[in-house]
Formats: structure tokens, sequence, C-alpha cells
């Protein structure tokens, strides 16, 4: 599974996303250390906050499933945007949970490039388990 099919999964999954108050289509793609994907989209609730990224979604997921903690190899995150799309805030601090520092992390534009990141170059100086 190379970055390009990671890519096209979570581009695919965006179709799914339950966004009636953004029109914010979102579609993730986690590749598992045995090899298979996890996807997730995003999911908004009418209390705004109580919205649930992509990311988040196919983190959940895949924890749902039964893997742990560093069983994520890499992520995938598609938007409708012109320019790459970044995961936000809290997607990064659950990403710091759960995921190694040198997982890279695949953004896309509307070209369809495929811009590459680590989560440490993303979140650099995250508070982990380590600090406490
Ligand atoms: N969103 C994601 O699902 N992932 C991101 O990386 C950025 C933002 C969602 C949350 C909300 O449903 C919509 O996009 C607009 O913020």
């Amino acid at each position: 599974m190379d970055k390009e099919q990671l890519m096209q999964q979570a581009r695919s999954i965006k179709q799914h996303a339950y966004v009636p108050y953004s029109k914010f289509p979102v579609g993730a793609a986690f590749l598992m250390t045995d090899d298979r994907v996890i996807t997730g989209v995003n999911v908004e609730n009418v209390s705004f906050g109580a919205t649930n990224c992509a990311e988040r979604t196919a983190m959940f997921t895949a924890m749902a499933e039964g893997y742990q903690k560093g069983d994520f190899k890499a992520v995938a995150v598609a938007g409708d945007t012109e320019d790459f799309l970044p995961p936000c805030a809290i997607c990064r601090q659950v990403m710091a949970e759960l995921c190694p520092p040198d997982m890279p992390i695949y953004l896309t534009n509307a070209k369809g490039e495929i811009s590459t990141h680590t989560l440490r170059e993303i979140l650099p100086l995250a508070f982990t388990d380590l600090d406490m």
C-alpha cells in the first residue's frame, strides 16, 4: 500500500461524511502495522462541539477493533480544499497519544498532489504521557 493508494481510500470514504452544517466533508485513512486500512469521516452535530473529525473517527474505530497504541503506521487526509488540508489540533493531540512521532502524515490538494509530514513536525513539543 503506497501513499497514493492510502490517499485514494481517504478520498473515497469522504462521501460518507455527515456534514449538514459545514458542508465540508473530510476523509481519513490510517494504514495499520498489519497493513490493514482503517478509515473515518467527520460526523457533525447541531451542538457543534460534539463534532468528531475524520481523523479521530478513524483512530477510535481502530481502537474499537482491537488495535493498540503504536499500531498506526501512516495516515492520509482528504478534503475538498484547494490547498493541503491539515489535521486540527485536537486530532494532532490524539495522534500524539496513539501514533509514533515519526508517523508519516499525507495531505492532498485539489491538484491531487500529496505533501508528506511527520507527526513530530506538525505537533512539536507535544504533551505526552512521558511528561507526567
Ligand atoms: N475536520 C476534519 O474532519 N478534519 C480536519 O482535518 C479538519 C476539520 C472537520 C470538522 C468539521 O466537521 C469540518 O471539518 C469543518 O471544520
